[in-house]
This record gives C-alpha cells, sequence and structure tokens, in this order.
C-alpha cells in the first residue's frame, strides 16, 4: 500500500522531473523499479484490452440486433402468409356466396367446398384470425340454423367473443367442433347448437344463455360466472370442475346425466329454480335423483339393451343395482 501511495506523483505526466528526483531520493531500491516497469506495461496493454472488450461487446449487440432483426422478420413474413390464406379464403367464400345468395340452396358440393376450405384455414390461422372467420361465418349465416353446412372437427380454439352487441348470436349452429380455450364474454346467446363439442376451458362470463344446447360436451372447467342461464341442455355433459358462482340467474335447466364433479355452485341457485339433475354426479360426489327413465341416451335405444351400457358409464353398477332392487 505504502509504495502504491508513493507511485501515484510519478504517474501524473507534468511531474517527470520530480518524480525522478523522487526516485532517487526516496527509493532507490531496485523492487519500486520493477514495480513501476510493471505498472506502465500494464498502462500500455490496458488499451489493446480495452480495444478486445469493445470489440467483443460490440460483435455480440450486433449478433443480439441481428437475431432480433431475423426474429422480426420470421414474424411478419409469417403475418403475411397468415393475411394472405385469410385474405384468400374470405374471397373463395364470398365467391361460392355471391353465385348462391340464399344461402339454404347452395349445392351439396359446394358444401364440401365451404367444408373443407373452412377447415384447412382454421387450422393454419392464428386465434385472432380464427375469430375474424367465425364473425364472417356467422354473419354470412353459414352457422346459423338452419344451415346445412358441417363444420365438425373444427378448430375454433381460442376464439375471443367479447361484448357482442345483444341477440347477435342467435342461432348458432357448432355442433362437434373444438372450441376449447374460447370465451364468450358479455354475450347473448339464444338458441344454439353447441352439441358434442370440445369446450374445455371455456369462459361464458357475463353471459345470458337461453335454449342453448351442449348435450354430451366435454366441457370441463367451464366459467359461467355471473351469468344468466335459462331453458338450457346439458345432457351427459361432462361439467367437471366449471365454476357456477355468482350466478344470477338458473332456471329450468336440463343437467341429466352430467358430471358436476368439483363443480363450484351457490347451492341455493343451482339445485332450486327447476333445475333438473336426473343421474347426474352433483358436486358433492353423491348422485343426482335416479330416474330410469331418462336413462336411455337418446330415446332410441332397444329396449333389450343391458342396463348398465345405456348409462355412458356414469353411474357404478353398485348405485345401479340398488336401483334395480328398489323398483
Ligand atoms: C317450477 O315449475 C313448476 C311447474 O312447472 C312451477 O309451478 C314453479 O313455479 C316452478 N318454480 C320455479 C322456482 O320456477
Ligand atoms: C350432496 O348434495 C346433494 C344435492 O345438493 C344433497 O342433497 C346431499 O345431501 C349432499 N350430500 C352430502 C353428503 O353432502
Ligand atoms: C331432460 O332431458 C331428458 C333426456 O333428454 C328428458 O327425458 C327430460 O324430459 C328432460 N327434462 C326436462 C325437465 O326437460
Ligand atoms: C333384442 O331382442 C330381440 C328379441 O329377443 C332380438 O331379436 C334383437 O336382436 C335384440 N336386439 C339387440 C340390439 O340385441
Ligand atoms: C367425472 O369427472 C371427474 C373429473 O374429471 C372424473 O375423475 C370422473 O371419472 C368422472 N366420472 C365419470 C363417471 O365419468
Amino acid at each position: 500500500m505504502k509504495h502504491i501511495r508513493r507511485l501515484w506523483p510519478r504517474s501524473r505526466p507534468h511531474g517527470e522531473q520530480s518524480a525522478t528526483a523522487d526516485n532517487q531520493q526516496e527509493m532507490p531500491d531496485e523492487h519500486s523499479a520493477s514495480f513501476l516497469k510493471l505498472t506502465k506495461l500494464l498502462c500500455s496493454a490496458l488499451i489493446p484490452i480495452m480495444i478486445a472488450v469493445f470489440t467483443i461487446v460490440v460483435t455480440l449487440q450486433e449478433r443480439d440486433l441481428a437475431n432480433r432483426q431475423r426474429d422480426y422478420d420470421e414474424r411478419q413474413a409469417d403475418n403475411e402468409q397468415q393475411e394472405d390464406i385469410f385474405k384468400i379464403y374470405i374471397q373463395d367464400i364470398s365467391k361460392v356466396l355471391q353465385t348462391q345468395p340464399d344461402n339454404r340452396g347452395i349445392s351439396t358440393q359446394n358444401l364440401l367446398f365451404i367444408r373443407t376450405q373452412t377447415l384447412t384455414a382454421l387450422r393454419k390461422l392464428d386465434s385472432k384470425r380464427r375469430t375474424y372467420v367465425f364473425l364472417f361465418l356467422y354473419e354470412s349465416k353459414l352457422i346459423q340454423s338452419p344451415t346445412k353446412l358441417d363444420l365438425t372437427g373444427a378448430d375454433f380454439t381460442n376464439i375471443h367473443c367479447d361484448g357482442i352487441t345483444k341477440n347477435t348470436l342467435k342461432d348458432l349452429h357448432l355442433p362437434g367442433v373444438d372450441l376449447s380455450h374460447s370465451c364468450f364474454i358479455n354475450c347473448y346467446i339464444d338458441g344454439t347448437n353447441f352439441a358434442d363439442s370440445i369446450m374445455l376451458d371455456i369462459k361464458f362470463t357475463n353471459s345470458v344463455i337461453i335454449l342453448t344446447t351442449f348435450k354430451s360436451c366435454l366441457m370441463d372447467r367451464a366459467d359461467f360466472r355471473n351469468g344468466k342461464m335459462f331453458y338450457n341442455t346439458f345432457n351427459s355433459a361432462s361439467l367437471a370442475y366449471s365454476d357456477f358462482s355468482n350466478i344470477i340467474d338458473i332456471k329450468e335447466n336440463n343437467f341429466t346425466n352430467v358430471n358436476l364433479t368439483g363443480t363450484k355452485v351457490t347451492y341455493k341457485n343451482l339445485l332450486y329454480e327447476n333445475n333438473t339433475f336426473h343421474n347426474s354426479i352433483m358436486p358433492n360426489g353423491t348422485y343426482g335423483p335416479i330416474q330410469q327413465k331418462n336413462l336411455v341416451v337418446n330415446g332410441d335405444a332397444e329396449t333389450n339393451v343391458s342396463f348398465e351400457t345405456i348409462v355412458y358409464g356414469i353411474l357404478s353398477k353398485e348405485i345401479c343395482a340398488s336401483t334395480v332392487n328398489r323398483v
């Protein structure tokens, strides 16, 4: 430490003369001289080191910038490609619709064309454009009953409909599609057919749902909070872990054969007001009222089909047996 303190004045350029004097008077020892040499060496080495470090930093920054530019270009290209697919899709379908202004008269061949174009486009598009496709199909009345368009298997996952003006989602016809993770928030859904659809994690928050069928839908973890539900059919649907909390009104809905395991409900709301729970698994794991009449799903099952097979496995054999014994 002593040495360093003594050496400092010597490195000052204006102290050249006095430094030499100091050196002769105070530190004639060889040790200090070699230390001085080392310091000079270090000082002269410092500049190339700094340049090297600077070069490395700049190179890294440039590489990072190039990477980001490439990512941006790729995203841009992807976006343009999606926009092209979307535009061509809308043009193709519009052309078909222009030749047949009355949607009911669309030929089987054209319906098949619309189906394949739609399914293919949906598979390639992102969720924002899938939402546009959904709204386009709805506005052109292609998915509004009575329609003959079959979109079974269509990928409408992650579409986002929020605050669609009242009554716009009327008579929607979307059986057998995939609507998982989609949301219909603040919507008014009336007379819709969602039968046999997959709707995992779907959100109907703040929505009014009337006269809609969710028959055989797989809709675990659905969100119906703050909504109103009247005259809907959920027969044979799976509603496990769904959220019916804070529902404003829920009346005359048919929950026959429904799996309601772990569903969040305000009991007062869900269980009264004439909702039907025949043969359903209730939120607390018990079964709703067992009713043999309703066990025949679709009503057209053969009369000699065995009791267990009709029930879709919702009821365990013991419960069936106990019901049979009681009857
Ligand atoms: C339930 O339905 C019956 C018969 O249709 C009716 O008399 C009764 O008022 C209804 N209850 C509620 C709470 O709507
Ligand atoms: C389960 O819920 C049903 C329907 O609310 C009720 O009748 C039954 O008493 C409950 N059972 C238990 C064990 O909590
Ligand atoms: C509920 O659905 C079942 C099965 O389709 C049917 O038999 C029953 O009549 C319905 N209940 C009501 C109250 O609509
Ligand atoms: C139901 O029973 C009748 C008469 O026993 C028989 O002819 C018929 O094949 C049975 N149907 C089925 C689906 O098993
Ligand atoms: C009801 O749903 C729960 C949760 O998904 C599942 O573990 C159970 O097996 C289902 N019950 C039946 C009878 O399908």
